[in-house]
């Protein structure tokens, strides 16, 4: 077993640090101008980027033990990497069953709310990582891009569909209300997508979303329907909850099995990747189920 962060031992896994790194990430991604306080932002960057990098060391020291168990051959690597769906970390939290079957609206708000706030927008983080991936890699990105993008349909488009239904609930996203263990989730997402050292790191942390997605989705939407939002309102769970199952396979087979064939290494990194994020996940449904007063 790795061995597990105490919170209070990190300078890292607190509030303060996780909402100065949120604020930074969305000025630093967020289209601006050459001439707008350039000298400034040079500076934070530098800096922020500095603290980013320890963040996800030490993320990453707390997986690379189980990290390096990892089969670094294709079928192993595979086979161990959807195993992550039986027994990875924070697989089946009772918090899912409990919110499809029990929690009230305001419950549900809540949960939602902190998700999307901790949500780094999955078409944003393929778009960083696809970039200089070998071709077979990339074109499978560029195929899960498509689908994010609605296939051309801005209807159909993920990001917005997500958007709404924070509108229709009326949700609180904002980072000052969100708990340390979401923003710190979108974190480390963006970090391993935007930082070119990451980028194997990313390609498994995705991977595991698309594995793990479906069964949280499933819950999540029955929750929704169980408090009386149509089908069009859910529409973002109930598609999550089946296309992602066919997204996870073909992530697997078209991006994680060529890339490790190519070089065994990435398979460590992947294996590191996925750990981090499913970590994270774990550490919000802990936070989440504190704050819900469940055991
Ligand atoms: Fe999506
Ligand atoms: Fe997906």
């Amino acid at each position: 077993m790795a061995t597990r962060l105490k919170f209070e031992d990190s300078q890292f896994l607190q509030q303060n640090f996780q909402e100065q790194l949120s604020r930074w990430n969305r000025s630093r991604l967020a289209p601006a101008y050459p001439d707008e306080a350039v000298a400034q932002r040079l500076e934070t960057d530098a800096r922020m980027a500095r603290l980013e990098r320890a963040f996800i060391e030490e993320l990453r020291a707390e997986v690379r033990p189980e990290a390096a168990r990892a089969p670094t051959d294709v079928e192993g690597f595979i086979a161990w990497f959807e195993e992550l769906k039986q027994s990875g970390p924070g697989q089946h939290d009772r918090l899912f069953p409990w919110l499809a079957d029990e929690a009230d609206r305001d419950q549900i708000r809540w949960f939602l709310g902190q998700e999307a706030a901790g949500e780094a927008g999955f078409d944003d983080l393929v778009a960083m990582t696809q970039v200089k991936l070998p071709t077979q890699a990339k074109m499978e990105l560029a195929r899960n891009y498509w689908d994010e993008m609605g296939r051309g349909n801005v209807k159909g488009m993920h990001g917005p569909m997500l958007s709404q239904l924070v509108d229709i609930l009326d949700l609180e996203t904002r980072i000052e209300q969100t708990c340390w263990e979401s923003l710190a989730l979108a974190n480390a997402m963006t970090a391993m997508a935007t930082s070119r050292f990451y980028a194997w790191h990313s390609v498994g942390a995705l991977g595991v979303i698309e594995l793990t997605a479906p069964d949280r989705s499933a819950h999540t939407a029955r929750a929704l329907k169980r408090i009386g939002l149509s089908n069009a309102e859910r529409r973002y769970f109930d598609l999550h909850a089946v296309l992602d199952v066919k997204h996870s396979k073909d992530w697997n087979e078209e991006a994680i099995k060529p890339l490790v064939a190519e070089d065994p290494r990435r398979a460590t990194a992947m294996a590191e990747g996925a750990l981090i994020r499913l970590r994270c996940g774990a550490r919000c449904f802990d936070a989440y189920r504190a704050h819900f007063g469940l055991a």
